[in-house]
């Protein structure tokens, strides 16, 4: 039986092409015609008031967390249910995380209960967009402007979604984006910092090179550059940027095409009322960065995963929630996020990329993962 990966990189065909360009206009260091490109396409398409590559989703988070000045013991509150990099970066600056549950709908943040978290020593709030769905953003701004708090949309899923009609990413006062390989739009491993406030703009530039005016001087506006802040080498190379343009060009075709592949499931998974399927609310729009399922237990989870895989397809759980992590738990104690557990015992991630096939999501994965429920039914009656 043929294999079915969970995830497989897709190749527009001009990526190789546009790396040589690169090399051949003789500068393959950071900050070159390719980033400029990339920069233009997110600020012209989305009206994104300034973009900076980074090498990483991480680095841009670590970028915006040098952003905020935090003093040690200050809090950052932030999903527990999210990858580890949303609170490592503002760990690596002193910062105490403070956890907040998912929602029962959806494995976002449960935006209702923010609030009650904010203590005098709140700086910011981070939100993840979790499968690229927006988090309910006028609720989450509205309470950030009552508290003078700073929004950072963790952005890494939510390329080319929406929350009421806006672009994520453009609503917070930061953003980062990530173009890992497993992301809609890649550039293997890479990221973006958006700055929607400009108060950010100068510093951000100093702070993504290594702390120093170099940005400036490039642009003819000082005679030397010099060192005046922290920093760190957070720009990637050309090369990078070169792949990731070819990506962005065909950007309509990629979501197109998952789209659909995002349908095909969801119209195939429709009969099953034993699992809970992607919900999208209605302010919010859906780029088909996953498809996914909540099963009813770990149990059923662990042996839906083995069901498929004895018939040759990868599927795979997702986060390990944060507040039970062995680093968190050694220093605070966790607070108990019923929901955040639920999706890290029953969430499963199907196989979704760009070239998997409509007849082998109807023949072979949804055709397994009913015939696992019907089964069930049976062994339990
Ligand atoms: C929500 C979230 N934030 C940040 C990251 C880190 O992204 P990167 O691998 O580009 O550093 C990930 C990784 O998938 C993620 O899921």
């Amino acid at each position: 039986m043929e294999h079915i990966g969970f995830n497989k990189p897709y190749l527009t065909g001009k990526e190789t092409e546009y790396i040589r360009q690169a090399v051949e206009t003789g500068k393959i260091s950071g900050d070159g015609i390719f980033t400029k490109r990339c920069h233009e396409f997110f600020q012209q398409k989305y009206g994104f008031q300034k973009c900076l590559l980074t090498t990483s989703c991480t680095d841009a988070l670590e970028m915006a967390a040098l952003l905020l000045d935090l003093q040690p013991g200050d809090e950052v509150i932030m999903p527990s249910y999210t990858f580890v990099s949303t609170a490592n970066a503002f760990v690596l600056r002193g910062a105490k995380i403070v956890f907040a549950d998912s929602r029962t709908d959806h494995p976002g943040m449960d935006e209702e209960v923010i609030e009650s978290l904010i203590t005098p020593k709140t700086k910011a709030i981070v939100c993840v967009h979790y499968a690229g769905v927006a988090c309910d953003m006028d609720k989450l701004m509205e309470t950030a402007d009552k508290h003078n708090l700073v929004v950072i949309e963790d952005a890494a899923q939510a390329i080319n979604s929406f929350y009421k009609g806006k672009p994520l990413g453009g609503i917070g006062h930061l953003a980062a984006f990530s173009f890992h390989e497993t992301k809609n739009v890649i550039s293997g491993e890479g990221g973006m910092l958006v700055i929607n406030d400009p108060r950010f703009n100068e510093r951000a530039e100093i702070i993504r090179e290594k702390g120093t005016n170099r940005s400036k001087f490039f642009r003819g506006e000082v005679d030397k550059y010099n060192w005046v802040d922290v920093g760190s080498s957070f720009l990637p190379s050309e090369i990078i940027a070169a792949f990731l343009f070819a990506q962005l060009e065909n950007l309509e075709d990629i979501q197109q095409k998952r789209k659909a592949l995002w349908n095909t499931y969801h119209d195939a998974l429709s009969g099953l009322s034993e699992i809970q399927r992607p919900f999208i609310p209605e302010y919010a729009t859906n780029n088909a960065h996953m498809y996914y399922l909540v099963c009813r237990s770990l149990k059923e989870r662990d042996a839906l995963i083995w069901h498929l895989k004895k018939q040759n397809m990868n599927t795979v759980f997702h986060y390990l929630s944060l507040h039970k992590s062995p680093y968190y738990t050694s220093r605070y104690a966790g607070p108990d996020l019923p929901m955040a557990d639920r999706y890290t015992d029953c969430l499963v991630r199907l196989p979704f990329y760009y070239e998997l096939k409509e007849s082998q999501i109807k023949d072979r994965i949804a055709l397994a993962i009913n015939e696992f429920y019907q089964q069930s039914a049976v062994s339990s009656v």
